[in-house]
């Protein structure tokens, strides 16, 4: 339970429970594992956990027939499945899938709400989040609305990398494996559009996608490029 403990203490979250509190809410998790690509929930489908990741990369997503648009990538220490839980009425809003494989913890509608009306700096911490999710869907909508196609990828690309990038050498490499049609996801565009762009990013030396992963060679010219 120790080592349970110790991951609940890099969860933002919980940042504000005592040594004390995590042990009681550690054993109340449900440890699950999956593989990369598991549809963990879809559009509408009734939900009554949220999940807590501890290892791996979520996928938060939107589709119709042709296409999917990506709202967020939820990593270590990040949660999501949060609104279906606060509003039952409304069902999940968008669909999760693995996009690596992912250890998940899952807590229960009651056990979540037992601990926002012991410790009120749990919701403090939701609002938080919440709010950030809220100005990154603001800057998808603008992105979506006024920038074309080249610049919305590189923006991409440079929101990726702050968010997930490790530093390698004198560059930053983006930790996720990503095939050009999740790009594209990410970016709203099509995979022919993304392909077009990441391949002229590449002969220009900006970037270098090995095993699909991005490595970003100069950050600081894409950011320019980024406008950002
Ligand atoms: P829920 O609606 O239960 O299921 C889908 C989850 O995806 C949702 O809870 C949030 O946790 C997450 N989610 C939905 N929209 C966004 C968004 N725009 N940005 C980040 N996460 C989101």
């Amino acid at each position: 339970m120790e080592t349970r403990v110790g991951l609940l203490r890099n969860v933002p979250l919980f940042q504000d429970l005592s040594h004390e509190e995590l042990l009681a809410i550690a054993p109340l998790l449900q440890e699950n594992r999956y593989n990369r690509g598991k549809l963990l929930f879809m559009e509408g489908d009734p939900g009554e956990e949220m999940f807590l990741v501890e290892k791996g990369v979520v996928k938060i997503y939107r589709f119709d027939d042709e296409r999917e648009i990506i709202l967020a990538l939820i990593g270590p220490g990040e949660f999501f499945g949060e609104m279906a839980l606060i509003q039952p009425s409304a069902n999940r809003s968008a669909a999760a899938e693995t996009l690596e494989s992912c250890v998940l913890y899952s807590l229960s509608r009651s056990v979540f709400y037992e601990f926002m009306e012991k410790h009120p700096r749990i919701c403090i911490r939701l609002l938080e989040t919440t709010m950030q999710r809220l100005r990154n869907a603001n800057d998808q909508i603008y992105n979506l609305t006024f920038l074309d196609v080249r610049t919305r990828l590189i923006r991409t690309i440079v929101r990726l990398a702050e968010e997930r990038g490790v530093k390698l050498g004198d560059g930053l490499l983006i930790d996720v494996r990503m095939t050009h049609q999740q790009i594209a996801g990410i970016a709203g565009t099509t995979r022919e559009s993304a392909s077009k762009v990441l391949q002229s990013l590449t002969e220009e030396g900006l970037i270098v996608i090995e095993n699909k992963r991005i490595f970003l060679n100069d950050y600081k010219k894409l950011k320019e490029m980024a406008g950002l």
